[in-house]
């Protein structure tokens, strides 16, 4: 099963802004504990400016495999495994450091339960390349209009969708999860 996780406000001219300069735009932290309960366990892909966004004390992200998507020949995160090694126990979450998404899928996958289940966690360019071959899409959807450069992709048509209630925020933002199931 291959995923797709984001979160996702609207611009003024109402266009899905997953990011702006860098960043998430907003701070909402009951998405954050609802992606670390569907991607705890589960490989996890991304892009390398996604792994930059990330604070460095949050990084690599606990309890599931890190796979950092790059063209750089010689990058590395701290701590990182290098291409193809074992991922022995011992080292605490693994980093994998892919030259391809088609590379980075097959990592993911080798390091992911009977079940298969891995989730590309962003950013735009790596929902882009990942989208047409995903299974199901899990959307945060934040109903406040901010400013942003970087935006979510579009799901396929027919996609089954299956929408939470809107709940509110500790932060005071509206928000609510919307599942995309291949259909
Ligand atoms: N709202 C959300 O849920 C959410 C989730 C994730 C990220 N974000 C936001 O999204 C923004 C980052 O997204 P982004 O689209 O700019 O970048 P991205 O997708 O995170 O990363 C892009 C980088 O990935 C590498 N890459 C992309 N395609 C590749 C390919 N086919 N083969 C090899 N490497 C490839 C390249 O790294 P190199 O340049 O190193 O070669 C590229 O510069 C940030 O603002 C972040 O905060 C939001």
């Amino acid at each position: 099963m291959l995923g797709l996780i984001w979160a996702q406000a609207r611009d003024a001219a109402g266009r899905p802004v997953i990011g702006a300069g860098g960043t998430m735009p907003w701070h909402l932290p009951e998405d954050l504990a609802h992606f670390r309960r569907v991607t705890s366990g589960r490989p996890v892909v991304m892009g390398r400016r996604t792994w930059d966004s990330l604070p460095p004390r949050f990084r690599p992200l606990p309890g599931r495999t890190n796979v950092v998507v790059t063209r750089q020949d010689g990058w590395a995160p701290g701590g990182a495994v290098p291409d193809g090694a074992p991922s022995p126990a011992d080292v605490g979450t693994p980093v994998r450091v892919a030259r391809s998404v088609d590379d980075a899928l097959a990592v993911a996958r080798a390091d992911a339960g009977a079940d298969g289940e891995v989730w590309v966690m962003g950013g735009a360019q790596l929902y882009a390349a990942t989208i047409e071959r995903a299974d199901r899409c899990v959307v945060t959807e934040i109903d406040a209009v901010v400013a942003g450069d970087t935006f979510a992709p579009s799901v396929p048509a027919g996609w089954r969708a299956d929408a939470g209630e809107w709940a509110t925020s500790s932060t005071g933002l509206r928000f609510r999860t919307v599942a995309y199931l291949r259909s």
